[in-house]
């Protein structure tokens, strides 16, 4: 079975082919960052606007790079939500309408269950049950994961995601949006220990998190040094490793919690290489180990939506021709696969 994968929650047109044989047999992405880089953010509209200008011409790319038609597609699915409501609707209209006009099953898909599954798209598969970390701009959550659908949630940010207080803090420090990988960059250059950033609700029980203090900590911090670029690196360093941290004590407790030794980390943040080799040591002191996708499958994409669309389709969830977008969808109402 092959199906087509549709993404348009955030600033991110992605489209992919998967097949359940071959894999992942073509991956088209666009990345509205020019759009919206001159206001510092993501501005809804100009993203509705701009998935409706690319989904179809990159629809007809992935098509191009499969060797594929329409005939050769067995459903069609989309992100449904959690996101901007406007420009899931795009994806959500676009390809519920290819679904009726091609009459194939149309897929709404949960876009954190994508990321949630995009390890799974590796050579090294993930087995049931897991914990995972699911860090984005929009999210973090820990969930355990007991199969397809069958997700717990552990605990989740009461304030800023994770991937939000990196492009916050960045854009404190005069970076470009989306400032989480280039403030990364910058803490490469950083000097450990010249300044200290609280890790948020680790002193407490509990599995929540909470970023937007360590912001307020940048910020007061930056107001009171000098702007040198070494310093901003120096600021760049305390806080991710506050951030790095901060997740790593939460994800040993969630695992310790669930009596497991198989962590998965997703979502744009887990592209992150300090979180990954931090999270690399803790699993080798527990002897356990961690997954994460690629990183072009960290961040938003098709595939990842065509993985999970196409584990709906097997297990019979397809719409009828009304189309939903959910911006608010709990991870955890999902139904068992
Ligand atoms: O999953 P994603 O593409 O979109 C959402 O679903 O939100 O995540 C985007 C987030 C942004 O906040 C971005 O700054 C962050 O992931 N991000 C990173 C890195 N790469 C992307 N944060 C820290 N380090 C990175 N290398
Ligand atoms: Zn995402």
């Amino acid at each position: 079975m092959r199906i087509l994968g549709i993404e348009t929650s955030c600033d991110e047109t992605g489209i992919a082919i998967y097949d359940e044989d071959k894999g992942i047999m073509a991956h088209r992405l666009f990345s509205q960052i020019a759009v919206h880089a001159d206001y510092g953010g993501v501005v809804p509209e100009l993203a509705s606007r701009d998935h409706v200008r690319k989904t179809i011409p990159l629809i007809k790319e992935a098509l191009n790079e499969a060797g594929l038609t329409p005939k050769d597609l067995d459903g069609v699915a989309y992100t449904a939500g959690p996101g901007l409501v406007g420009a899931l609707l795009v994806g959500c209209s676009i390809g519920r309408s290819l679904a009726y006009g091609w009459d194939l099953p149309a897929v709404p898909v949960h876009h954190m269950e994508g990321h949630l599954l995009a390890p799974m798209l590796e050579e090294n598969v993930p087995e049931f049950p897991f914990v995972a970390l699911l860090v984005s701009g929009g999210h973090t959550m820990l969930v355990r994961v007991d199969g397809i659908g069958e997700y717990e949630l552990l605990g989740e940010s009461v304030d800023d995601a994770a991937g939000e207080a990196f492009d916050k803090t960045a854009k404190l420090l005069g970076l470009d949006y989306p400032g989480g990988p280039v403030l990364a960059k910058m803490a490469e250059d950083g000097t450990p220990g010249r300044f200290k950033f609280p890790r948020p609700m680790t002193d407490r029980p509990g599995l929540n998190f909470s970023f937007s203090g360590l912001k307020t900590a940048a910020a007061t911090t930056i107001k009171k040094t000098d702007d040198s670029d070494q310093t901003k690196a120096d600021i760049a360093y305390a806080f991710q490793e506050a951030v790095i941290d901060t997740l790593a004590i939460k994800c040993r407790r969630a695992l310790e919690q669930c009596k497991l030794n198989r962590l998965v980390i997703a979502g744009g943040v887990s592209a992150n290489v300090s979180l990954r080799n931090k999270l690399a040591t803790v699993m080798k002191k527990l002897n356990g180990e961690v997954f994460y996708p690629r990183p072009e499958y960290c961040t938003d994409n098709g595939a990842m939506i065509a993985f999970a669309g196409m584990q709906r389709l097997k297990s019979g969830v397809h719409t009828d021709l009304t189309f939903k977008a959910n911006p608010r969808w709990p991870l955890d109402s999902l139904d068992p696969v």
